[in-house]
């Protein structure tokens, strides 16, 4: 077509391994600069992928919501699917959309509703051991630590009637590991088979075993009726297609719990981690934090009800994913060809589009790297695009858990905050780590205060 042009500009790489290295060595950096030297569209190589590198919020729309069917998930899917099998997140077409409409109204805020308690009630706990340990004279936690193990457990005990305290050491480090490994494998020229008994490949297999025994046993207690539970694992097993009346099989619902079990506690972890460092440096937003919490709660533990109230608490959560946003980068690999802007995507392109880097371009933000809750309030957001900021993703595709998330972040933020002050550990220099999620480079040290109420 005359005036089209192949390629978008962007930044040279090396001959075969392209940017790989540049990507490798600080991969928000890379891709910050990339979009503030090249106008909303740009390429580059990273080893044989040909990858389009989108900052517009238009194109971002394109590919996730207008012409999404032209767009399959990355090749960082693969990996993932290693260990989520054919679950929500890593499946795709007519199979996915079946598996989502079957999930959908397990999600609905309604049914999300049952579970305020176990929110609450298990941040009371993780609270509770907080104020044992500030007797015993030790007042430091990794806050990113007991963030996952809070959320791990919540995830455990909604989805699954399960407290998985007990076994949440080995859970939580099996799902590091495999976490790591993933990555690992995406930024790696070599990508051997499983079944070649590499060091890697055993040591993935031994972290997705310890996983996978623990939900298989769930679910093989629930389908002979050893047990029972009002959880989303239920809603999955009672879900049936509309018109064939089929529901789940075993293998389905192993992908879908996993997938639920992975999706819905790190992520939630970080931002709940990325708020509190937030709030922890922020005393004038704590202050507006807290005296919202005060008006609204008086000091009781907050249940679902409040939820709509605690507005200020929300916007704090927005501001914070705006920062941190824990699905950070999000990918997509045209399945056809297609054009954005003035220029043509052949079939096998990838599509990266990063959360992290349109979140902060001071092209969409004013004064981007502040810190101000009040972006997010009724009449500031009127103003913005709706794909400068997608946290949770867009288009059919967009976070089923969102409600979830939302919910449990505001539960536990406002009780942790009506109780305790923190700070980050004198001397600790936190960073950031993009891995599969936007985790705190080794955890968040923090030292606890308990507030009188
Ligand atoms: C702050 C917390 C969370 C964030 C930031 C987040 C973010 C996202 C994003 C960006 C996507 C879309 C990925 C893509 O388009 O490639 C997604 C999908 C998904 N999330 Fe979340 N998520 C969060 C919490 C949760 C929770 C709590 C659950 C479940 C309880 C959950 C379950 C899922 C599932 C199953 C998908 C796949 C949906 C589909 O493709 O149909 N997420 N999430």
């Amino acid at each position: 077509m005359p005036g089209k042009r192949l390629r978008p500009p962007g930044p040279k790489g090396a001959p075969i391994i392209g940017v790989a290295l540049k990507i490798a060595k600080d991969t928000t950096g890379f891709l910050t600069k990339t979009a503030s030297e090249f106008e909303d569209l740009s390429y580059f190589k990273v080893l044989n992928l040909n990858i389009y590198f989108l900052t517009k919020p238009e194109y971002v729309q394109h590919v996730l919501q207008v012409n999404n069917k032209n767009y399959h998930k990355g090749v960082k899917y693969k990996f993932l699917k290693m260990f989520l099998g054919k679950g929500l997140l890593t499946s795709e077409g007519e199979f996915w959309l079946h598996q989502r409409r079957l999930a959908q109204p397990a999600f609905h805020k309604h049914k999300i509703a049952s579970f305020a308690e176990t929110m609450t009630g298990d941040t009371s706990d993780m609270m509770a051991e907080w104020e044992k340990r500030i007797v015993n004279g030790n007042n430091e936690v990794d806050m990113h630590h007991e963030m996952m193990a809070l959320t791990l457990r919540i995830v455990g005990k909604t989805l699954l009637s399960k407290d998985l305290k007990m076994s949440s050491m080995d859970l939580e480090s099996s799902l590091g590991y495999l976490v790591q490994d993933i990555f690992r494998r995406v930024h790696s020229a070599i990508d051997l088979p499983l079944w070649v008994p590499t060091s890697q490949n055993l040591g993935f297999k031994k972290a997705r075993k310890v996983i996978d025994d623990v939900i298989n046993k769930i679910i093989e207690d629930r389908i002979s009726g050893t047990s029972s539970g009002e959880d989303l694992l239920s809603m999955l097993m009672e879900a049936e297609d509309e018109d064939t009346g089929e529901k789940m099989s075993a293998e389905q619902l192993r992908d879908e719990v996993m997938t639920i079990f992975v999706a819905g506690h790190e992520t939630t972890a970080n931002a709940l981690t990325w708020t509190l460092y937030l709030l922890s440096t922020h005393p004038e937003v704590m202050t507006t934090l807290r005296a919202e919490i005060k008006e609204v709660l008086n000091g009781r533990t907050p249940g679902l009800e409040d939820s709509r109230n605690l507005k200020y608490t929300t916007q704090v959560l927005e501001e914070s994913m705006r920062l941190y946003p824990p699905a950070w980068i999000i990918e997509r690999a045209a399945i056809g060809d297609d054009t954005i802007g003035d220029f043509e995507i052949n079939k096998g392109d990838q599509m990266m589009m990063c959360p992290y880097v349109m979140h902060r371009d001071p092209k969409y933000w004013k004064d981007p790297e502040t810190f101000d809750p009040d972006r997010f309030s009724e009449e500031r957001s009127k103003e913005r695009d709706r794909y400068c900021y997608f946290p949770f993703g867009g288009g059919p595709r967009y976070c089923i858990g969102t409600n979830f998330a939302m919910l449990e972040m505001q539960l536990v933020l406002a009780s942790i905050c009506q109780r305790y002050s923190f700070s980050v550990k004198e001397g600790f220099h936190v960073a950031i780590e993009p891995l599969v999620t936007l985790r705190p480079k080794n955890g968040m040290p923090m030292v606890l205060k308990k507030l009188s109420v």
